[in-house]
């Protein structure tokens, strides 16, 4: 069973991370399939919405962290690094129905929604710092942007989580609903936006897009960096910590 799963309903393409044994954590392969999706919906004029959500109780745990270790060893290309590219220039429009953990990357792909629907588990954590990594997906720049450089520093200094409410009043997501009707809900609006003409839609989403600051540039610059500390001792240890199941001992780390 293939770990991101693709449906089109009418012109919306869903788009589910289907690895719920694992929290929807992202692998390589799963970036490689979300990019294929996103390329397909730019190119398809039969898709005029994408619509993702994660299968299970979760919407995604972020990175999978033994890929992360891995990847540190091997010294390899980030996999995320196409992701990141083919979501932050994808011209359809974009919902994300987020239910459960919204973890890392499971929160920063989220400024790059256009609208954001939360059921009321739905949980936001960015623990870059925890992690002894930096903040990705152009979050140090979309992110103070959008909630304000407290709020911002909060979520990505502090790794604090936030719950659906908090995020809803913070601006992040659209709307809170209960958890048998997030879908509902995700897929009437993406039906909504289906329905209006579409180059119209694209053309205003382009133009909101237009308005920000260089996003390529920082999620490039965030990348350098976020690659020389995959490699650092700190991420060493916290990614083996996450493994063992026990808290990560940084006090050896200057
Ligand atoms: N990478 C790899 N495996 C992950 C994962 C991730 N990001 N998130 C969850 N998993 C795995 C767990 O190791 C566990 O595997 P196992 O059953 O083989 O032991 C399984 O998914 C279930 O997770 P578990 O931690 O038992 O569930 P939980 O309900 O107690 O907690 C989370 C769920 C998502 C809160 C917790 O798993 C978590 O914090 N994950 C790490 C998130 C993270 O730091 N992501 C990286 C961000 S940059």
């Amino acid at each position: 069973m293939s770990h991101v799963l693709t449906a089109q309903a009418g012109s919306v393409l869903e788009v589910t991370f289907n690895r719920p044994e694992k929290k929807n954590a992202l692998t390589a392969t799963m970036y490689a399939a979300m990019v294929d999706a996103f390329h397909r919906a730019d190119a398809d004029p039969g898709i005029r919405v994408v619509l993702i959500g994660g299968a299970g109780d979760s919407f995604t745990s972020g990175n999978d962290i033994t890929d992360f270790q891995a990847r540190s060893a091997a010294e390899a290309a980030s996999p995320a690094a196409s992701f990141l590219d083919a979501l932050s220039s994808l011209a359809t429009p974009l919902v994300a129905a987020v239910n459960g953990a919204a973890i890392g990357v499971g929160t920063t792909m989220l400024a790059h929604a256009d609208l954001v629907i939360a059921a009321r588990s739905a949980r936001f954590v960015m623990p870059f710092t925890s992690l002894g990594l930096v903040p990705e997906a152009a979050s140090s720049l979309l992110f103070p942007a959008l909630i304000g450089h407290q709020r911002a520093s909060a979520l990505l200094l502090l790794g604090e989580p936030i719950d659906a409410e908090t995020a809803h009043r913070w601006g992040l997501v659209n709307q809170v609903v209960a958890d048998a009707e997030l879908m509902a809900t995700a897929r009437g609006i993406a039906a909504r936006l289906a329905a209006l003409p579409a180059a119209a839609v694209r053309q205003t989403k382009d133009l909101m897009k237009n308005g920000r600051p260089d996003v390529a540039g920082r999620i490039e610059q965030e990348m350098r960096l976020f690659r020389d500390r995959l490699r650092s001792p700190e991420a060493a240890e916290a990614f083996q910590a996450f493994v063992e199941k026990r808290k990560p001992d940084f006090s050896g780390f200057s």
